[in-house]
């Protein structure tokens, strides 16, 4: 990387600021030059810091970076984890066909949250470059055509090639290198053995369950069965209480001050399949009226239409659904912990699981239930963080307190108690039964947070606070909540505002990007402000009228980005955030998914200043290949990197019309152009210095 001859302006003010100093600098200054109430890292540092050339909206078949910045491949689907494995043959016009066993030694498909752990743990956590790291990669789903080739046109795959298709989510945890002075990071093979760091957790891995509904009826039968199957297989639990369920639709998550990872189990419906669905296995299951709520609300019901391992068969497992939709933890420092799976935080379609530090030193969680009109949550642990012990913090998930959010009309919101006493309190309607204990309550968490009366949220999805290196918060929390386009959502709320076409209300196409206030800037306060920090849509006017790419021709809708009357965005449109991270100097990078169906443009990267008041600047960072969602940003300690995912390349065209094997080729082969491979890259200014300036 060339020697930086002519320092941008903005690195001669940061290029002594690491992200830590930068938080104790903003500390001492930053009451007199808070800009908004809702200020999060700030202060000292001039606004006007974003300082790049925003990519064009396009729809490029390839990643485009501003100019002065370069890109690169990170790991990509079916890369070896292990030093005697072959590299992943590619082929022009196929995909590899792995097995069950090959895939779990391999880099897994559709990547999303991302984190990079520094392999010498440190808190608080370094902010120097460093040359040996560990990632951890979330692999949520598979699209079937691009993982098996269709046979003269026809698309059939074997059980065999179905197995390995599970075994292509869940997590991929890899050794990674950082060439300091040159800026690369490459991947690292490791010699296969037991303790290896380099491996997959797929939903075939060994986890164990804590927390109240860990000994739940619906837990401890579905697991037994697992456990039976997986037998057959010759795969046995290592653990008295362990069970071989692994996980699997992995969106985004987190990671904890004491250098764990954090998986949030999503769409766990995609990969149930029946087949027998009136059979006299969940006929009796449905003699509960708390599954037939379950299974309405997470909706699993034959998605996954190829059939699968029998775990996945409700007529063998009508419980099965109950071993997921859980935050998962898992050490990367640490093969023999077996993966966690905290059901203190609830069972729903986690998004994510971002943690920080309160006042008095307990862990808060926020996770988003992504789904439409589910809710926003925040756990706090019981115990405090240790900081002297970095492995007794892995409890620490095991028992606390579980909030949903409830958002006022007036600005103000509170965090309202998910416990069994308040929630049995809310007289019954309709099919209602009360939650017969604690364990019942977690695994039904969102009939109880919608009984309570939190806000019904336009898909929340990333739910993240800024925070430093010590993970104490600034009282600040985003909520990227992506859009809503059912029917029951067109009338919105407060938090969800909806915009007016005519005598018609819209639904929520574009998203928007709710800012939290904690009360006292503590993240173990029970109440808030909130406000709306960035809105998706067309800034450019009140009303927008414009035809969507993905709409018939002709059809228009209002999309605009105004609130109320107000302009809250302005820059660069977008639609559908994502996933959002910060940098260390109060920057926002935000993820798109659905762009491309509300504007012609490919989804991609966007930055925001979260210290300027609105109408708030946006810029466009990156976009991705056409078709892709861009996931898992993150910015590297040192803020000189910036990493995301690009993922299920190829599987769908430049509105969204998923591929379906109908065409010899998918709608994209980056990243080689032979076959699409899902990838993670990370991006670098040319001249090394601060990314985003
Ligand atoms: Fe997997 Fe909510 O996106
Ligand atoms: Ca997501």
């Amino acid at each position: 990387m060339p020697e930086n001859k002519n320092p941008h302006f903005n690195d001669i003010i940061t290029q002594s600021l690491s992200r830590r100093n930068f938080v104790q600098v903003s500390l001492a200054v930053g009451a007199a030059f808070s800009m908004s109430p809702g200020n999060a890292l700030a202060k000292g540092i001039s606004p006007s810091k974003i300082g790049f050339t925003s990519v064009a909206e396009n729809l490029v078949n390839d990643v485009i970076v501003p100019e002065g910045y370069e890109w690169h491949k990170l790991m990509s689907w079916g890369d070896a984890l292990f030093t005697n494995q072959a590299p992943a043959k590619e082929q022009v016009g196929a995909p590899f066909n792995f097995t069950r066993d090959e895939q779990t030694k391999r880099v897994g498909t559709c990547n999303d949250m991302f984190a990079v752990f520094a392999k010498n743990y440190s808190y608080p956590w370094s902010d120097k470059a460093q040359n040996e790291y560990i990632v951890c990669s979330n692999n949520e789903y598979v699209v079937p055509y691009l993982l098996v080739a269709a046979k003269k046109g026809n698309f059939a795959p074997t059980p065999q090639e179905i197995e390995a298709m599970y075994a292509a989510q869940g997590v991929t945890i890899a050794c990674v290198n950082h060439d300091t002075k040159t800026g690369a990071w490459e991947l690292v093979q490791v010699e296969d053995k037991e303790g290896a760091l380099n491996r997959r957790i797929t939903p075939f891995t060994e986890v164990v369950f804590d927390g109240p509904a860990k000994e739940h009826e619906w837990i401890k039968t579905s697991g037994m069965i697992t456990n039976q199957i997986e037998k057959y297989a010759g795969k046995l639990p290592k653990n008295p209480d362990g069970i071989m369920c692994g996980t699997m639709q992995n969106c985004a998550g987190g990671y904890t001050p004491w250098g764990t990872y954090l998986t949030a189990e999503e769409n766990i419906d995609n990969m149930y399949f029946t087949t027998s669905p009136n059979c006299e296995n969940i006929e009796n299951a449905r003699k509960q009226a708390g599954y037939v709520y379950d299974e309405a609300s997470f909706g699993y019901g034959n998605l996954w239409k190829w059939g699968g391992p029998d775990q996945f068969d409700l007529s063998r497992n009508p419980f099965g659904p109950s071993l997921y939709g859980w935050i998962v933890e898992i050490d990367p420092h640490d093969p023999s912990w077996t993966p966690r799976k905290h059901t203190a935080l609830g069972r729903k379609k986690n998004e994510s699981a971002n943690s920080v530090i309160t006042k008095s030193g307990n862990v808060a969680i926020y996770t988003g239930d992504d789904q439409a009109n589910e809710f926003v949550y925040k756990f706090i642990s019981k115990n405090k963080f240790d900081a002297k012990n970095r492995t007794a913090n892995r409890e620490l998930l095991s028992e606390g307190t579980l909030y949903a959010a409830k958002f006022n009309v007036d600005g103000s919101g509170e965090w309202l108690e998910i416990s069994l006493e308040k929630a049995n309190a809310v007289p019954l309607s309709g099919n209602q039964t009360p939650f017969k204990d604690y364990a019942d309550l977690m695994v039904r968490v969102r009939d109880a947070a919608s009984r309570l009366g939190a806000t019904p949220m336009d898909r929340p999805e990333d739910v993240e606070a800024p925070k430093d290196n010590y993970f104490k918060g600034f009282g600040t929390v985003y909520i990227c909540a992506t859009g809503n386009l059912t029917e029951e959502g067109r009338k919105g709320n407060a938090a969800n505002p909806r915009r007016k076409n005519g005598a018609t209300t819209e639904v929520n196409y574009t998203g928007q990007i709710i800012r939290i206030n904690e009360a006292a800037k503590d993240h173990g306060s029970t109440t808030f402000n909130w406000e709306i920090f960035l809105m998706g849509g067309d800034h450019s006017k009140e009303i927008a009228l414009l035809e969507r790419p993905s709409d018939k021709k002709g059809e228009t809708h209002n999309l605009s980005s105004w609130v109320n009357g107000k302009q809250i965005s302005m820059g660069d449109r977008f639609a559908m955030p994502d996933n959002i991270t910060f940098d260390g100097f109060g920057n926002a990078w935000f993820t798109t998914d659905g762009t491309p169906e509300n504007f012609p443009c490919n989804d991609g990267i966007y930055v925001a200043d979260t210290n300027s008041p609105a109408p708030r600047v946006v810029k466009r960072f990156l976009t991705g290949p056409i078709g892709c969602e861009i996931t898992g940003p993150f910015v590297s300690e040192d803020n000189k990197t910036f990493f995301c995912g690009l993922q299920h390349i190829g599987g769908a065209d430049e509105v969204g019309n998923g591929y379906r094997a109908k065409q010899a080729v998918p709608f994209s082969t980056f990243p080689n152009k032979t076959w699409p491979r899902d990838t993670i890259i990370y991006v670098r200014r040319k001249d090394g210095g601060i990314v985003g300036t």
